[in-house]
Protein backbone atom coordinates (compact mmCIF):
# COMPACT_ATOMS: atom_id res chain seq x y z
CA UNK A 1 0.00 0.00 0.00
CA UNK A 2 1.36 3.10 -0.48
CA UNK A 3 0.43 5.98 1.39
CA UNK A 4 -1.68 6.35 4.34
CA UNK A 5 -4.76 3.88 4.25
CA UNK A 6 -7.97 4.78 3.05
CA UNK A 7 -10.93 4.66 6.05
CA UNK A 8 -14.65 5.18 5.27
CA UNK A 9 -16.35 6.68 8.29
CA UNK A 10 -19.77 5.57 7.52
CA UNK A 11 -21.37 7.72 10.21
CA UNK A 12 -20.59 11.21 11.93
CA UNK A 13 -18.64 11.00 14.80
CA UNK A 14 -17.32 13.28 17.44
CA UNK A 15 -15.46 16.11 16.36
CA UNK A 16 -12.66 15.18 18.26
CA UNK A 17 -12.60 11.08 17.14
CA UNK A 18 -12.59 12.48 12.99
CA UNK A 19 -10.18 14.94 13.60
CA UNK A 20 -7.61 12.26 14.74
CA UNK A 21 -9.14 9.91 12.36
CA UNK A 22 -8.05 12.26 10.22
CA UNK A 23 -4.50 12.75 10.82
CA UNK A 24 -3.95 9.59 11.32
CA UNK A 25 -5.84 7.83 8.17
CA UNK A 26 -6.64 9.23 4.17
CA UNK A 27 -10.21 9.45 5.97
CA UNK A 28 -13.53 9.52 4.34
CA UNK A 29 -15.90 11.34 6.54
CA UNK A 30 -20.05 11.51 6.34
CA UNK A 31 -20.75 15.10 6.51
CA UNK A 32 -24.37 14.48 6.37
CA UNK A 33 -24.61 12.02 8.49
CA UNK A 34 -27.23 9.69 5.85
CA UNK A 35 -27.08 5.93 6.75
CA UNK A 36 -25.18 3.95 3.75
CA UNK A 37 -27.21 2.03 1.90
CA UNK A 38 -26.77 -1.78 0.38
CA UNK A 39 -24.94 -0.13 -2.49
CA UNK A 40 -23.59 2.32 -0.29
CA UNK A 41 -21.66 0.00 1.84
CA UNK A 42 -20.65 -2.10 -1.58
CA UNK A 43 -19.41 0.94 -2.76
CA UNK A 44 -17.46 1.53 0.63
CA UNK A 45 -15.66 -2.03 0.65
CA UNK A 46 -14.82 -1.65 -2.82
CA UNK A 47 -12.61 1.60 -2.72
CA UNK A 48 -11.48 1.47 1.45
CA UNK A 49 -8.49 -0.36 3.26
CA UNK A 50 -10.80 0.04 6.56
CA UNK A 51 -14.51 0.77 7.21
CA UNK A 52 -15.30 1.98 10.48
CA UNK A 53 -18.78 0.87 11.01
CA UNK A 54 -22.11 1.01 13.36
CA UNK A 55 -24.53 -0.77 13.78
CA UNK A 56 -27.01 1.22 11.54
CA UNK A 57 -24.45 -0.71 8.84
CA UNK A 58 -25.83 -4.23 7.88
CA UNK A 59 -22.51 -6.21 6.67
CA UNK A 60 -23.87 -9.26 5.57
CA UNK A 61 -22.46 -11.53 2.98
CA UNK A 62 -24.21 -10.27 0.37
CA UNK A 63 -22.73 -6.68 0.97
CA UNK A 64 -19.13 -8.91 1.65
CA UNK A 65 -19.75 -10.97 -1.60
CA UNK A 66 -18.79 -7.58 -3.60
CA UNK A 67 -16.12 -7.78 -6.20
CA UNK A 68 -13.14 -6.48 -5.67
CA UNK A 69 -13.11 -6.33 -2.19
CA UNK A 70 -10.62 -3.89 -1.08
CA UNK A 71 -11.44 -3.73 2.63
CA UNK A 72 -9.07 -5.31 5.09
CA UNK A 73 -10.79 -4.44 8.29
CA UNK A 74 -14.05 -3.55 9.38
CA UNK A 75 -13.51 -1.33 13.07
CA UNK A 76 -16.78 -1.24 14.46
CA UNK A 77 -18.02 1.20 16.80
CA UNK A 78 -19.78 -0.25 19.70
CA UNK A 79 -19.10 -3.63 21.56
CA UNK A 80 -22.30 -5.52 19.64
CA UNK A 81 -21.21 -6.93 16.00
CA UNK A 82 -24.48 -8.59 15.39
CA UNK A 83 -25.16 -6.71 12.32
CA UNK A 84 -21.42 -8.08 11.00
CA UNK A 85 -21.96 -11.43 9.07
CA UNK A 86 -19.28 -12.18 11.14
CA UNK A 87 -18.59 -15.75 8.62
CA UNK A 88 -18.82 -14.39 5.96
CA UNK A 89 -16.15 -11.48 6.91
CA UNK A 90 -13.67 -14.06 7.60
CA UNK A 91 -14.61 -15.76 4.90
CA UNK A 92 -13.59 -12.77 2.86
CA UNK A 93 -10.56 -12.34 4.96
CA UNK A 94 -12.09 -9.10 6.64
CA UNK A 95 -10.72 -8.56 10.20
CA UNK A 96 -13.29 -7.28 12.58
CA UNK A 97 -12.60 -5.44 15.70
CA UNK A 98 -15.26 -3.65 18.41
CA UNK A 99 -14.71 -1.28 21.24
CA UNK A 100 -15.58 -3.15 25.03
CA UNK A 101 -15.25 -1.83 28.11
CA UNK A 102 -15.34 1.43 27.36
CA UNK A 103 -19.39 1.93 26.78
CA UNK A 104 -19.62 -0.59 30.03
CA UNK A 105 -20.55 1.79 32.66
CA UNK A 106 -23.09 4.62 30.11
CA UNK A 107 -24.97 1.18 29.12
CA UNK A 108 -25.31 0.06 32.73
CA UNK A 109 -26.64 3.67 34.03
CA UNK A 110 -28.72 3.60 31.03
CA UNK A 111 -30.16 0.26 32.08
CA UNK A 112 -30.78 1.58 35.84
CA UNK A 113 -32.63 4.73 34.16
CA UNK A 114 -35.00 2.76 32.58
CA UNK A 115 -35.66 0.38 35.75
CA UNK A 116 -36.04 3.50 37.20
CA UNK A 117 -37.99 5.24 35.07
CA UNK A 118 -40.52 2.02 34.19
CA UNK A 119 -41.16 1.66 37.91
CA UNK A 120 -41.63 4.84 39.11
CA UNK A 121 -43.83 5.85 36.30
CA UNK A 122 -41.39 8.86 35.06
CA UNK A 123 -42.89 9.35 31.10
CA UNK A 124 -46.04 9.21 32.30
CA UNK A 125 -45.25 12.17 34.84
CA UNK A 126 -43.00 13.80 32.59
CA UNK A 127 -45.56 13.81 29.68
CA UNK A 128 -48.37 14.81 32.37
CA UNK A 129 -46.60 18.28 33.25
CA UNK A 130 -45.80 18.84 29.54
CA UNK A 131 -49.14 18.33 28.66
CA UNK A 132 -50.16 20.89 31.06
CA UNK A 133 -52.57 18.28 32.73
CA UNK A 134 -51.13 18.04 35.82
CA UNK A 135 -53.65 19.38 38.62
CA UNK A 136 -51.12 19.29 41.50
CA UNK A 137 -50.17 17.10 44.21
CA UNK A 138 -51.99 14.10 45.60
CA UNK A 139 -51.86 11.58 47.85
CA UNK A 140 -52.42 8.80 45.21
CA UNK A 141 -50.85 10.53 42.42
CA UNK A 142 -49.08 8.27 39.54
CA UNK A 143 -48.15 5.69 42.48
CA UNK A 144 -45.01 3.40 40.93
CA UNK A 145 -43.55 0.43 42.00
CA UNK A 146 -40.56 0.41 44.93
CA UNK A 147 -37.43 -0.58 43.44
CA UNK A 148 -35.39 -0.85 46.57
CA UNK A 149 -34.78 -4.12 48.17
CA UNK A 150 -36.56 -5.81 45.51
CA UNK A 151 -35.00 -8.88 42.95
CA UNK A 152 -33.13 -8.27 40.00
CA UNK A 153 -32.81 -10.99 37.58
CA UNK A 154 -30.08 -9.88 35.25
CA UNK A 155 -30.05 -12.27 31.85
CA UNK A 156 -26.53 -12.93 31.09
CA UNK A 157 -23.59 -11.88 33.38
CA UNK A 158 -21.09 -10.06 31.13
CA UNK A 159 -19.25 -6.62 32.15
CA UNK A 160 -22.78 -4.54 31.63
CA UNK A 161 -24.30 -6.85 33.76
CA UNK A 162 -21.81 -6.46 36.58
CA UNK A 163 -22.00 -3.08 36.31
CA UNK A 164 -25.95 -2.84 36.53
CA UNK A 165 -25.39 -5.93 39.05
CA UNK A 166 -23.06 -3.09 41.12
CA UNK A 167 -25.53 -0.34 41.23
CA UNK A 168 -28.50 -2.73 41.82
CA UNK A 169 -26.95 -4.19 44.77
CA UNK A 170 -25.15 -1.07 46.44
CA UNK A 171 -27.15 1.94 45.48
CA UNK A 172 -31.06 -0.20 45.39
CA UNK A 173 -29.88 -2.69 48.34
CA UNK A 174 -31.71 -4.95 45.60
CA UNK A 175 -30.84 -9.09 45.35
CA UNK A 176 -29.60 -9.89 42.04
CA UNK A 177 -29.85 -13.19 40.43
CA UNK A 178 -28.55 -14.08 37.51
CA UNK A 179 -28.05 -16.97 34.56
CA UNK A 180 -25.41 -16.99 32.34
CA UNK A 181 -24.13 -20.06 30.24
CA UNK A 182 -20.80 -18.65 30.79
CA UNK A 183 -20.88 -17.51 34.46
CA UNK A 184 -18.30 -15.73 35.69
CA UNK A 185 -15.55 -17.41 37.99
CA UNK A 186 -17.22 -17.82 41.52
CA UNK A 187 -15.07 -15.54 42.56
CA UNK A 188 -16.63 -12.52 41.18
CA UNK A 189 -20.17 -14.06 41.95
CA UNK A 190 -19.34 -13.83 45.27
CA UNK A 191 -18.02 -10.26 45.19
CA UNK A 192 -21.39 -8.67 43.21
CA UNK A 193 -23.18 -10.44 46.10
CA UNK A 194 -24.92 -12.08 43.04
CA UNK A 195 -26.75 -15.65 42.77
CA UNK A 196 -26.16 -17.77 39.86
CA UNK A 197 -29.55 -19.67 38.90
CA UNK A 198 -29.49 -22.41 36.62
CA UNK A 199 -31.73 -21.34 33.49
CA UNK A 200 -33.27 -18.40 32.27
CA UNK A 201 -36.32 -19.70 33.05
CA UNK A 202 -35.78 -19.87 36.66
CA UNK A 203 -34.81 -15.99 36.61
CA UNK A 204 -37.92 -15.02 34.95
CA UNK A 205 -39.81 -16.93 37.41
CA UNK A 206 -37.91 -15.01 40.44
CA UNK A 207 -37.15 -11.39 39.45
CA UNK A 208 -38.96 -7.95 39.83
CA UNK A 209 -37.30 -6.52 37.66
CA UNK A 210 -35.55 -8.70 34.37
CA UNK A 211 -32.68 -6.94 32.64
CA UNK A 212 -31.24 -8.16 29.70
CA UNK A 213 -27.47 -8.19 28.84
CA UNK A 214 -26.76 -11.29 26.41
CA UNK A 215 -25.55 -10.61 22.69
CA UNK A 216 -27.45 -10.96 19.83
CA UNK A 217 -26.61 -14.55 18.17
CA UNK A 218 -28.77 -17.38 16.54
CA UNK A 219 -28.93 -18.85 19.61
CA UNK A 220 -30.42 -15.74 21.53
CA UNK A 221 -32.86 -14.84 18.88
CA UNK A 222 -36.63 -14.28 20.61
CA UNK A 223 -34.50 -15.95 23.66
CA UNK A 224 -37.39 -14.14 25.54
CA UNK A 225 -40.62 -15.24 23.66
CA UNK A 226 -44.63 -15.80 24.91
CA UNK A 227 -44.01 -18.49 26.91
CA UNK A 228 -40.96 -17.23 28.77
CA UNK A 229 -43.04 -14.18 29.14
CA UNK A 230 -45.85 -15.73 30.97
CA UNK A 231 -43.06 -17.16 33.49
CA UNK A 232 -42.24 -13.47 34.48
CA UNK A 233 -44.01 -12.58 37.11
CA UNK A 234 -47.99 -10.34 36.93
CA UNK A 235 -45.73 -7.58 38.57
CA UNK A 236 -42.26 -7.44 37.27
CA UNK A 237 -41.06 -5.19 34.46
CA UNK A 238 -39.01 -6.25 31.40
CA UNK A 239 -35.62 -3.96 30.71
CA UNK A 240 -33.99 -4.41 27.91
CA UNK A 241 -30.50 -2.38 26.61
CA UNK A 242 -29.01 -5.56 24.82
CA UNK A 243 -30.55 -5.58 20.86
CA UNK A 244 -34.16 -6.25 20.28
CA UNK A 245 -33.99 -9.21 18.41
CA UNK A 246 -33.38 -11.08 21.64
CA UNK A 247 -36.80 -10.07 22.45
CA UNK A 248 -39.77 -10.95 20.49
CA UNK A 249 -41.64 -7.51 20.13
CA UNK A 250 -45.15 -9.00 18.93
CA UNK A 251 -44.70 -11.42 21.88
CA UNK A 252 -43.66 -8.49 24.62
CA UNK A 253 -47.23 -6.26 23.18
CA UNK A 254 -49.21 -9.65 23.77
CA UNK A 255 -48.11 -9.80 27.04
CA UNK A 256 -48.04 -5.82 28.23
CA UNK A 257 -51.63 -6.03 26.48
CA UNK A 258 -52.64 -9.22 28.64
CA UNK A 259 -51.22 -7.58 31.15
CA UNK A 260 -49.22 -10.60 32.40
CA UNK A 261 -46.40 -8.46 33.24
CA UNK A 262 -46.14 -5.01 34.80
CA UNK A 263 -44.68 -3.06 31.94
CA UNK A 264 -41.74 -2.84 29.91
CA UNK A 265 -38.58 -0.53 28.85
CA UNK A 266 -36.70 -0.85 26.05
CA UNK A 267 -33.51 0.87 24.24
CA UNK A 268 -33.83 -1.29 21.64
CA UNK A 269 -36.15 -2.88 19.10
CA UNK A 270 -35.98 -5.67 16.94
CA UNK A 271 -36.27 -3.48 13.71
CA UNK A 272 -34.68 -0.24 14.26
CA UNK A 273 -35.66 2.64 14.09
CA UNK A 274 -39.23 1.29 13.72
CA UNK A 275 -41.08 0.39 17.27
CA UNK A 276 -44.25 -2.21 17.14
CA UNK A 277 -46.97 1.22 17.21
CA UNK A 278 -48.88 -0.57 19.91
CA UNK A 279 -46.10 -0.11 21.79
CA UNK A 280 -46.21 3.91 21.47
CA UNK A 281 -49.48 4.09 22.77
CA UNK A 282 -48.99 2.33 26.57
CA UNK A 283 -48.33 4.30 29.31
CA UNK A 284 -46.36 1.56 31.06
CA UNK A 285 -43.66 1.30 28.23
CA UNK A 286 -40.75 3.41 28.29
CA UNK A 287 -39.51 4.05 25.05
CA UNK A 288 -35.94 5.51 24.46
CA UNK A 289 -34.06 5.90 21.01
CA UNK A 290 -31.10 3.14 21.66
CA UNK A 291 -29.26 5.94 23.86
CA UNK A 292 -26.82 3.08 25.75
CA UNK A 293 -23.53 4.58 25.30
CA UNK A 294 -25.11 8.05 23.71
CA UNK A 295 -22.70 10.34 26.80
CA UNK A 296 -20.07 12.74 24.71
CA UNK A 297 -17.31 11.14 26.56
CA UNK A 298 -18.22 7.63 26.00
CA UNK A 299 -19.04 8.38 22.19
CA UNK A 300 -15.43 9.70 22.52
CA UNK A 301 -13.89 6.76 23.96
CA UNK A 302 -15.54 4.49 21.52
CA UNK A 303 -14.28 6.13 18.55
CA UNK A 304 -10.85 6.44 19.75
CA UNK A 305 -10.88 2.49 20.12
CA UNK A 306 -11.61 2.25 16.96
CA UNK A 307 -8.93 4.34 15.61
CA UNK A 308 -6.52 2.46 18.09
CA UNK A 309 -8.02 -1.13 16.42
CA UNK A 310 -6.91 0.52 12.77
CA UNK A 311 -3.87 1.42 13.99
CA UNK A 312 -2.52 -1.74 15.37
CA UNK A 313 -4.15 -3.48 12.42
CA UNK A 314 -2.35 -1.65 9.86
CA UNK A 315 1.13 -1.13 11.79
CA UNK A 316 1.11 -5.09 11.90
CA UNK A 317 0.22 -5.83 15.46
CA UNK A 318 -2.97 -7.65 16.14
CA UNK A 319 -6.29 -5.33 17.11
CA UNK A 320 -6.30 -5.68 20.80
CA UNK A 321 -10.48 -6.07 19.99
CA UNK A 322 -10.24 -8.30 17.15
CA UNK A 323 -13.64 -10.33 17.21
CA UNK A 324 -13.20 -11.90 13.89
C1 LIG B 1 -23.73 1.82 20.13
C2 LIG B 1 -24.35 -0.39 21.25
O1 LIG B 1 -24.40 3.03 20.14
O2 LIG B 1 -22.06 -0.77 21.48
C3 LIG B 1 -23.16 -1.24 21.27
O3 LIG B 1 -23.30 -2.46 21.09
O4 LIG B 1 -25.43 -0.85 21.21
C4 LIG B 1 -24.27 1.07 21.32
O5 LIG B 1 -23.52 1.42 22.44
C5 LIG B 1 -23.88 1.21 18.79
O6 LIG B 1 -23.42 -0.09 18.74
C6 LIG B 1 -23.14 2.03 17.77
O7 LIG B 1 -22.69 1.30 16.69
Amino acid sequence: MTGRPHVVLTRRLPTAVEEQVSREFDAQLNADDRALDVAGLRAALRAADAVLCTVTDRITAQVLAVEPLKTRILANFGVGFNHIDLAAAKQRGVVVTNTPEVLTEDTADDAVMLMLMVARRAGEGERQVRAGAWTGWRPTHLLGTKVSGKTLGLIGMGRIARAVARRARLGFGMQVLFHDPFPPPPEVTAELGATALPSVDDVLRASDFVSLHCPATPETRHLIDAPRLQLMRPGAFLINTARGDVVDEAALVGALQARTIAGAALDVYEREPAVSPELLTMENVVLLPHLGSATQETREAMGLRALENLKAFFSGAPPRDRVA
